[in-house]
């Protein structure tokens, strides 16, 4: 999709409350596109809402649930009383653990599958259809993470739900390119947002000491969320199917590709120095 020149498109990013949805949602309102946003964090909606408004876009903006089936169809009906159709369409919200599988409850696992997989499953299916019917092409980037292609045993569930989302984009990329429409796997890599301060943890990554060196250390990488925007355009520019933003999601993926062996190494030994630390 050409994305240089947006006006005249219409863009939808579900969780544009903060983050990178809600700077991607301002970079493709920068490039002209009209916008409908949601989240279920209504204050955040309504700043980016403002944001949009005062560069001259149309916005609709819907507090909405990703998880809930019946409230995503009910979305798409409603905005598809608007439009037509939307031209891009990304899939963004999402929500983060941290946590070993042994320290992972059931309602953890339906929580976060809800969110980051049948979130993602559920823009696609009620979006997407109407994208085809319309004809005009589009894109469908669908945010997965560097955690989507890299084994991580205290982000088992949520690693879960990102290779899933990589899965899901690969064969859609496949599906839908006879129609024009490009696919788009996001792989950010450590960006510094808010979701350091939301994730939940678990087993002995649960303290406060935890969390504030995660906070810190998201901090201290300082690449924020509106350079993943940046970047983003131009993935969707070139039609990367799997995108990694960041440098190190960059060299991430590149030893996953040329020595998947070495990357297994890595994760056990990381794994031996953080149970070395907890005196495990
Ligand atoms: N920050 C990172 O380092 C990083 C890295 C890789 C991938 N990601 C992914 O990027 C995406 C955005 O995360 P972020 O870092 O900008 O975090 P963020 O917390 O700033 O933004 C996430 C947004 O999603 C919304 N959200 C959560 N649950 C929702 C639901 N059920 N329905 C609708 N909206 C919901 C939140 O309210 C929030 O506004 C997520 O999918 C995340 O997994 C983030």
């Amino acid at each position: 999709m050409d994305v240089r020149n947006l006006a005249g498109k219409t863009a939808l990013v579900t969780g544009a409350a903060s983050g990178i949805g809600q700077q991607s949602a301002l970079a493709f309102g920068r490039r002209g596109a009209d916008l409908v946003i949601c989240d279920i964090d209504e204050a955040g909606l309504a700043e980016t809402e403002k944001e949009l408004q005062g560069l001259g876009r149309q916005v609709q903006s819907r507090r909405v649930d990703v998880a809930d089936r019946d409230a995503m169809q009910a979305f798409a009906n409603d905005i598809h009383q608007h439009v037509d159709s939307i031209d891009l369409l990304m899939n963004n919200a999402g929500v983060a653990l941290g946590g070993r599988f042994l320290d992972t409850s059931l309602e953890d696992w339906d929580w976060i599958l809800g969110i980051n997989l049948r979130g993602v499953i559920h823009g696609c299916h009620f979006f997407v259809p109407k994208m085809k019917e319309a004809g005009r092409g589009g894109h469908v980037v669908n945010v997965s993470s560097a955690a989507g292609y890299l084994p991580a045993s205290v982000l088992s569930a949520y690693g879960t739900t990102k290779y899933a989302v990589l899965g899901l984009s690969e064969s859609l990329s496949i599906e839908l390119a006879p129609h024009g429409i490009g696919v788009t796997a996001l792989c950010p890599g450590i960006i510094d947002t808010p979701i350091t301060r939301s994730a939940r943890l678990r087993g002995e990554l649960d303290s406060a000491d935890m969390r504030t060196e995660m906070v810190s250390r998201y901090g201290k990488r300082g690449y924020g969320p509106e350079r993943v925007a940046t970047n983003l355009l131009k993935a969707i520019q070139k039609n990367r199917t799997v995108a990694p933003i960041s440098p190190e999601a960059w060299l991430g993926y590149g030893f996953k590709r040329l020595a998947p062996g070495l990357v297994r190494w890595l994760a056990a030994r990381g794994e031996r120095n953080a149970m070395e630390s907890i005196g495990s």
